[in-house]
């Protein structure tokens, strides 16, 4: 099978792009990167991702969200994109656009969903005493936070931790787990079933699929 042609979209540093941007040189991987593309002219993943000999842009919004959907919709056509990765990017997407492009739009979310949507999810975790805090690649609908949960994986909160040293090792969790899913949705193993997301055909296989 043809990789997946891929676009990672950012708005800062882009750790998970590098993440996913590095397994995708693997010769069996089933996706590349083709574009990354920021809504930030500033966003440091854009240096990064030229680094790795990426095309890398920025789309500034200059006349609100239906204009900036609608150049980034004429690049992501131009440049043959099958699949969307949203990696720190911080833009609410419209309902229309979510639509366009339904179940082909992944995330990752830092924490387990649908615990935590939003931002501070570290402190929020902390906060509420829980003991198992993680990430989560989903398919994108239109409310944020939402939609079919690709893989997880869960991260031990400890009596020490402070939001800072659990977004750490969460984030350490984020860039083994954005990979692994990216590779079972391009590979057409992730479908979705309604709300849920079958893997292989099941609904209740993890991550490490
Ligand atoms: C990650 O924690 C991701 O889960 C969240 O924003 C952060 C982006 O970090 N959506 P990076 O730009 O990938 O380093």
């Amino acid at each position: 099978m043809a990789k997946r042609r891929v676009a990672i979209l950012i708005s800062g540093r882009g750790s998970n792009m590098a993440a996913l941007i590095e397994a995708a040189a693997a010769p069996d991987y089933p996706a590349e990167i083709a574009l990354v593309l920021s809504d930030k002219a500033e966003a440091g993943g854009l240096a990064r991702a030229r680094e790795a000999g990426i095309a890398a842009e920025a789309i500034v919004a200059v006349g609100g969200r239906m204009s900036f959907e609608m150049a980034l919709n004429a690049r992501l056509d131009q440049a043959g994109i099958a699949f969307i990765c949203l990696a720190g990017f911080m833009r609410v997407l419209s309902p229309d656009f979510v639509e366009r492009w339904r179940d082909r739009v992944i995330n990752i979310h830092p924490s387990l969903l649908p615990a935590f949507p939003g931002l501070n999810t570290h402190a929020a975790a902390l906060g509420s005493g829980a003991k198992l805090h993680g990430c989560t690649v989903h398919f994108v609908r239109a409310a944020v936070d939402s939609g079919p949960i690709i893989a997880q994986e869960a991260v031990a909160v400890l009596a020490t931790d402070t939001p800072a040293s659990l977004a750490e090792r969460v984030l350490a969790a984020e860039h083994l787990l954005y990979p692994r899913a990216l590779r079972l949705v391009a590979s057409a193993r992730a479908i979705v079933d309604g709300e849920r997301v079958l893997i292989d055909g099941e609904p209740a296989k993890g991550a490490g699929a």
